[in-house]
């Protein structure tokens, strides 16, 4: 999702903004996502994606509050270990991220329930020169749910939510003092290769001389290993992908006949990533009522791809930051080397 033909309605914020204070820690809900533009926006996206060839939608349609309880559910799987790889590294490594570059600000993109962002919180305030925490996510249920938890929990933590889309409301990160744009879990691995220069060239113009990009990857390793976290025994992604049907039959009046369908996970190894997918168990010619009336028309054993998830090498992730103008500072990955967490700021201009 480029963001770049968004109605220029949401490039407003002060219209839109919205401020909730209350508890003990004041938390500010900038809303710069406009729904209806929003929801144009995923509309003409999925038309897009849905009359090429294999169709494909925008994982967007995943992080529903039922698909949002479900992805947390996924973090918790045995066979799903990016969850766990990257938080060991944040467990061994958050004080030395706090005090190589002495946050003032944190801000998160895609930060759901930022259940692993707490460690970075604890040695921010624990360091003394953190003072504001900003969770930034386009689920604005979750990310009110989470930004009122975690004020609740950190009395003086200002809490600067962000309601947006992080392709194109960069600009509504609050930049007071030295900043951190955390952008964990390899949600970057859901970009492709356009989406993702063009997202980092963006992380780029955001920072300043003085802040810092953590980003954290999913590093390429076994198809065994692989296979079994985007297509656990518990079935618990399964459902997780099948939901982005369901959502799509509410929020695209669509009428996707949900049994019909099966999960299937696929590894590309040439493009170095996971495929999710979702195949008709038979002939299916569904109807979007909200797509101008498209019909998609699929035969048996044919699919949908609903998701990439891209696996990096090391080299990828530094030449890829490179090339947007930002320098490798500091990289740790877990015991394992399955997940790699590197710290970044802008290339210096001597
Ligand atoms: N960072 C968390 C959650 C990852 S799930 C972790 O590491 O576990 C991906 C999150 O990104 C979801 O909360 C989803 O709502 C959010 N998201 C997806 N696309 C987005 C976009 N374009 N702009 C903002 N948030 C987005
Ligand atoms: C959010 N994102 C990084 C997850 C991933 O691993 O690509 C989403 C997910 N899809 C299936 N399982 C988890």
């Amino acid at each position: 999702m480029t963001g770049t033909d968004l109605p220029a309605a949401t490039t407003e914020p002060a219209m839109l903004g919205v401020e909730d204070r209350n508890g003990p820690s004041p938390i500010t809900v900038d809303v710069q996502l406009d729904q209806s533009a929003w929801s144009t926006h995923l509309a003409d996206q999925t038309e897009e994606g849905l009359r090429d060839d294999p169709p494909w939608i925008p994982p967007v349609w995943f992080y529903d509050e039922p698909g949002s309880e479900m992805f947390d559910e996924i973090t918790r799987l045995p066979e799903y270990y990016p969850t766990e790889a990257e938080r060991s590294i944040l467990a061994e490594h958050a004080h030395d991220i706090a005090s190589i570059t002495g946050v003032e600000t944190l801000a998160e993109l895609g930060s759901g329930t930022s259940d692993k962002t707490a460690l970075l919180l604890d040695a921010g305030q624990q360091s003394g020169t953190l003072n504001c925490f900003s969770p930034f996510d386009c689920s604005e249920e979750v990310l009110r749910r989470a930004a009122a938890q975690i004020a609740g929990a950190r009395p003086g933590l200002d809490v600067h939510a962000v309601v947006g889309d992080f392709h194109e409301h960069l600009h509504a990160i609050p930049t007071d003092g030295v900043c951190v744009i955390a952008f964990l879990g390899s949600t970057i691995g859901n970009l492709d290769e356009t989406q993702r220069k063009e997202f980092l060239a963006n992380i780029a113009d955001t920072l300043d001389d003085d802040d810092w990009f953590l980003l954290g990857t999913d590093l390429a390793k076994s198809e065994s290993v692989l296979l079994p976290a985007y297509d656990d025994r518990a079935g618990v992604t399964a459902r997780f992908n099948l939901n982005a049907l369901s959502v799509m039959n509410t929020e695209l009046l669509a009428d996707f006949e949900v049994g019909e369908f099966r999960h299937r996970a696929v590894w590309d190894a040439e493009a170095s990533r996971v495929e999710m997918q979702l195949v008709a168990n038979s002939a299916q010619r569904v109807r979007f009522d909200a797509l101008n009336g498209l019909e998609l028309v699929l035969g048996a054993g044919d699919h949908i791809r609903t998701e990439i998830s891209t696996k990096f090498t090391r080299e990828q992730v530094e030449s890829e930051l490179a090339e947007a103008g930002m320098e490798v500072q500091r990289a740790w990955t877990d015991s394992g080397d399955r997940f790699l967490v590197t710290l970044s700021r802008l290339t210096r201009q001597n």
